[in-house]
């Protein structure tokens, strides 16, 4: 099963993805991830992709489907995969179409995660994850159980994504609209689009996610 989670930022991707990936034993392929760990390691990609996540725009479609494909090649067929932040244009649309074609995949479901805007904004700039396992929490609704030290892991340090400030949060939640949304119709006309209520509480969603992957 290969599934693509579409919302705008602090819909919920990443953390459905994350259910997927322990229900099924699927592999996420976050672009975001992907971009930040190029970004960490200071490569020439990274360089580029740090000034243009920080504004809150767009990578370049070719480049980022180069990068994603060099991932898909290294993932075994039989593994599913949950596309989370991809595809983000028309443009890559049709380049994922090549990608799944070349590696004999098909997809099966696209789920959008529909959402109020302006409660994603607090959502986003709430948020923070444990610098050394990466488990996420939020100011207000998942705080860790003991102050400043990661349920998971007992680490004390935490970290927030530079991308994760208001300002660029309404730049980024702009590209949603603007270039992101007009691909739905695109998916809708293939009758792979399922809708699911992003607002929901987090376990609800991911009931109704089960509901449509099965
Ligand atoms: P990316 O990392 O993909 O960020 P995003 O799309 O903006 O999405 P987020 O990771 O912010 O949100 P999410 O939907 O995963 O929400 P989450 O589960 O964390 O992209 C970052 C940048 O990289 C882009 O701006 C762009 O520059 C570049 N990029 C990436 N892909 C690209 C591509 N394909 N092409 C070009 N450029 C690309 O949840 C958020 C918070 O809400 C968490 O605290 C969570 O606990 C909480 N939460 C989740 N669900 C619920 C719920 N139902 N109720 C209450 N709280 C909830």
């Amino acid at each position: 099963m290969n599934i693509i989670l579409l919302g705008p930022p602090g819909a919920g991707k990443g953390t459905q993805a994350t259910f997927l990936v322990e229900k099924y034993g699927m592999v996420q392929l976050s672009t975001g991830d992907i971009l930040r760990a190029a970004v960490k390691a200071g490569t020439d990609v990274g360089k580029m992709a740090d000034e243009i996540m920080k504004a809150g725009k767009l990578f370049p479609d070719e480049l980022m489907a180069e990068i994603l494909g060099e991932h898909m090649n290294a993932i075994p067929v039989a593994k599913g995969l949950i596309f989370d932040g991809y595809p983000r244009t028309a443009p890559q649309v049709a380049l994922l179409d090549g990608l799944l074609s070349a590696c004999n995949r098909t997809l099966d479901h696209v789920i959008e995660l529909v959402v109020d805007e302006d409660a994603l904004v607090d959502r986003v700039v709430g948020r923070f994850t444990c610098a050394n396992c990466g488990d996420g929490y939020h100011d207000v609704f998942k705080q860790p159980l003991v102050a400043g030290i990661c349920d998971k892991c007992g680490a004390h340090e935490f970290k927030r994504r530079p991308d994760d400030n208001e300002e660029t949060v309404r730049t980024r939640m702009a590209e949603y609209r603007a270039k992101t949304e007009p691909i739905l119709p695109l998916y809708d006309a293939r009758g792979l689009v399922s809708r699911v209520d992003g607002m929901a509480p987090i376990e609800h969603v991911t009931e109704a996610i089960g509901a449509i992957t099965g």
